[in-house]
This record gives C-alpha cells, structure tokens and sequence, in this order.
C-alpha cells in the first residue's frame, strides 16, 4: 500500500526535502507520496515544522506519528489537538553543527580573541590564556544536542560539568542533575552552554539569583531556547560585571527586535538563531526509519513525552 506523507511546513525548506525525502524513503523501502496537500483523512504520517496553514491536528484520523522536523517542539507539544505520537527531530546533522558552534564560541571566550581581533593599542601584554584543562566549562542539558557538545569539549580538554533532569554517567564529564544540583553546576562555570528545552521547568532558569551562582565574569553561550533567561536579569548581571558576556543566539522574540538592548550592548553577540540546523539529508534518513519502525510495529524513535514538554 503506498502510504501518504504530509509535508506540512516552511515553504523555504520544501524545496530541499523534495529532493531528499523520497531518496530516504527510497533507501528505506518505504512505499509512499510525498505531498504537500491531501484529504486530511488519506495522510499517514505528517511531516511537520509550525507553520500557518496546520494548527488543527483532529481531521487526520488515520495519522500514525506527527514527526518533527524541528529538534525544540515547545510550540506543537502543548496543542491540545495533536493527540498522535509526536517525534521529536534528533539528527546527527543538526548535533554536528550545534557541536561546530558550540566549541567555537568556548574557544572564543577561552582564547580571549576579542583581545587580538578587536586590537592591542599597542599594549604587549604576553600573559598566555591557560589550558583547556584548566577551564571549568557547564552545559545545561545532556540531551542530543548537550551531550555531543559537552564530549566534544571534554575531547578538547575542557573541564566539563553536566546537568540534566535524570543523573547519568558520562565518560570524563562531571554530571549533575535536578534543582539540586545546578547551583553546583553554575558554581564552577567560567564559561556557561544552555542547551536545554523550552518547558514550563526551564523558562527563566537563568534569572537573577540563579545568576548569582557563576563565577564572577562568567561567560554565557545560549544556543538553547530565549526563554530560559530572564533578560532584565542577566542585562543587570552583565552591567555589574556579575557576568563577562554573552553570545545569544535564541531569543524571546525573534527576530531580535530592533532597538532591543542585547543588539547594541558592548558584551553581547547576537547570533540569528543559526547555531544549527536541521540537515535535509540526514533528517530524511530518520523520518524514513521512523516511518519504516511505524509500518513494521517497531516503537517510534525519540518520541516527544508530552506531560514533561520536551
Ligand atoms: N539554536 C539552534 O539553532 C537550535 C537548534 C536545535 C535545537 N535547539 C535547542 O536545543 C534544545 C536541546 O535539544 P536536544 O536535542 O539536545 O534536546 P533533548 O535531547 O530533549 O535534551 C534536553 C536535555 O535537557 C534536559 N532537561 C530538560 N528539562 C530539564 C530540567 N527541568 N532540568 C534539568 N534538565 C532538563 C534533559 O534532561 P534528561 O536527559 O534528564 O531528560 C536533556 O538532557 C532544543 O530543545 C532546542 O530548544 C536550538
């Protein structure tokens, strides 16, 4: 039986995943049309990424799994009328990115680049940065997308703490978990990785007393979500020198708006939410497996608990 996909997303990306979808489905031996308009009764399976044309999951009766094509699914987890499995995106295109980002923004703030790139005025100052393994770096978030990053800088050297919801055991990082365990976290983080989901449990996790925790000087990088800091916070903690800088590439409201003090601020880098993104190529491969797991009874892969949100 051919099955029907529905693609049901940015009109940008359409054109990638035509490509490469059906070569995934292909490979996968997986019998279906790919289309972006269907009787919401025909569709199987839909291909999904927010977007205005579907925010209304009750027609498509005999769909089987919404899957994601976004890693963060804060704005479909909550609609009340998707009541299908919902798959999160975990794509190894995506981690590697995130990774690239990730380590070269530490490396930023561990080097003191600005120093040499902004420009000496003459001042021949030969103090060394010091090794990697005498920086405590902390990711928030051992997730896909954490836990590639916080191997790859403990891989560089870095001295690596970890905090995630459940405890886990992870070669050369320090792992830590649940409320009790961050203020720890952050005690120990000159440069600080928040890579945690949007869930009514992390919004503002950064905020003006869990601020208080870093090391004085403290470096931010958020590639996670805007809404786990609380702005007014960590601008006040960025003026008192509480916090040393920061490279934000999520935001509350994007795009950042114009005007928005973080554009203009001396110890903020402002990235457009490019941090990573999901690759065609390698994200068709695990719709077209989750798919495959779908037809022959298999559980699907990274399923979206919906009462925790992520
Ligand atoms: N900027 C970009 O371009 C970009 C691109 C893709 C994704 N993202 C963001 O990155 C986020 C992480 O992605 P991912 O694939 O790594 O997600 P994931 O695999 O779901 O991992 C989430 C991690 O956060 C932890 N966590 C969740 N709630 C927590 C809480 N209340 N307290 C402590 N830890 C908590 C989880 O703990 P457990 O392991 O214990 O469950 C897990 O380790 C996404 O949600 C998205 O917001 C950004």
């Amino acid at each position: 039986m051919t099955l029907t996909l529905l693609f049901s997303a940015p009109d940008r990306i359409w054109p990638l995943y035509e490509a490469a979808l059906p070569r995934a489905l292909q490979q996968a031996g997986i019998d279906a049309r790919l289309t972006r308009e269907a009787a919401p009764e025909d569709v199987d399976y839909i291909i999904y990424a927010p977007n205005e044309t579907l925010r209304d999951f009750s027609p498509f009766t005999r769909v089987k799994a919404v899957l994601s094509l976004w890693a963060g699914v804060e704005k479909i987890a909550p609609n009340p009328t998707l009541t299908q499995p919902l798959c999160r995106m975990v794509d190894p295109g995506l981690a590697l990115g995130m990774r690239d980002y990730v380590t070269g923004h530490v490396m930023r703030y561990h080097l003191g680049m600005d120093r040499y790139i902004l420009g000496l005025d003459g001042a021949w100052d030969q103090t060394a940065p010091p090794l990697a393994r005498d920086r405590a770096v902390t990711v928030l978030g051992l997730g896909a997308l954490g836990k590639t990053c916080a191997l790859a800088l403990a891989e560089l050297g870095f001295d690596v703490t970890g905090w995630s919801r459940k405890l886990k055991e992870i070669d050369g990082i320090t792992c830590l978990a649940g409320p009790e365990g961050l203020q720890s976290a952050l005690s120990t983080a000159e440069i600080l990785v928040l890579l945690l989901p949007d869930t009514s449990q992390t919004q503002g996790i950064l905020n003006a007393d869990s601020l208080k925790h870093l090391p004085e000087g403290a470096r931010i990088v958020n590639p996670g979500r805007g809404t786990l800091i609380d702005d007014d916070a960590l601008l006040a903690a960025l003026d008192s020198g509480q916090v040393g800088h920061a490279t934000l590439d999520v935001f509350r409201i994007e795009p950042l708006p114009e005007g928005h003090p973080y554009w203009s601020h001396p110890k903020v880098t402002v990235t457009p939410h490019i941090a990573a993104e999901t690759r065609e190529d390698t994200a068709s491969e695990v719709i077209a497996e989750n798919i495959r797991r779908g037809e022959t009874g298999l559980p699907f892969l990274h399923l979206v608990d919906r009462s925790a949100g992520y």
